[in-house]
């Protein structure tokens, strides 16, 4: 399966994916976008010699069809938002109708929407009193954090005394959850049934 993964920061997710022998032989990486050309994540890319793109800052319609284009020349089964900070234009959102997934450091629908990133994410599950966070990968629309759940993973955070602590337990969990997920999309077990998304054994 040809992938293509969105990143804007440090990249362990990335790297989490890469360095999974289970996915070795499945999946391809066949490029990294990003908005930020500075990032770790692109850096670590480009020392593996994989395709990156940079994002322009202005998503006009020329702009996202020219991403597209870069995707579909590529053909990209699946695109992975890995950390990525930016909206996807409604149009990418289209033209890979249930094909782009996301990893969220929370439960979602809690904690998540504009602005929950990060360790704003953490610092606001620190804060609630929860008990549980985890990592969400679900479906990408046209709302930050919206699209159907297709996995989540739970972490005790009962005794934690900094959102450091949550980011951390929960960072753990995305780099076991996210490879997991890839590998269902590949070996094509991730269905919709009944407006639910199932994982199939
Ligand atoms: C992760 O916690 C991810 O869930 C969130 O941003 C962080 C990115 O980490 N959306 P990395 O760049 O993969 O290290």
């Amino acid at each position: 399966m040809n992938l293509a993964v969105f990143v804007s920061g440090r990249g362990s997710n990335l790297k989490a994916i890469i360095d999974n022998q289970e996915l070795n032989s499945i999946i391809n990486i066949k490029a990294v976008c990003s908005n930020d050309s500075n990032c770790n994540a692109l850096k670590l890319a480009q020392s593996l010699e994989i395709d990156t793109y940079i994002v322009p800052k202005i998503q006009d319609e020329r702009a996202v069809v020219s991403l597209i284009d870069f995707l579909q020349k590529r053909e990209i089964e699946l695109i992975v938002l890995a950390g990525y900070l930016k909206l996807i234009p409604e149009l990418l959102v289209e033209s890979f109708e249930y094909k782009i997934i996301n990893i969220h450091p929370a439960l979602l629908p809690a904690f998540g929407g504009k602005g929950m990133y990060g360790m704003n994410v953490h610092k606001a599950v620190f804060e609630s009193s929860a008990k549980v966070s985890g990592a969400t990968v679900h479906f990408v629309n046209q709302e930050y954090d919206k699209g159907k759940i297709i996995a989540q993973r739970c972490v005790d955070i009962s005794d934690v005394k900094t959102p450091e602590k949550i980011a951390e337990r929960v960072l753990d969990i995305e780099h076991k959850l996210l490879p997991y997920v890839i590998k269902k999309f590949a070996q094509n077990k991730i269905k919709i049934l009944n407006n639910r998304v199932i994982i199939l054994d």
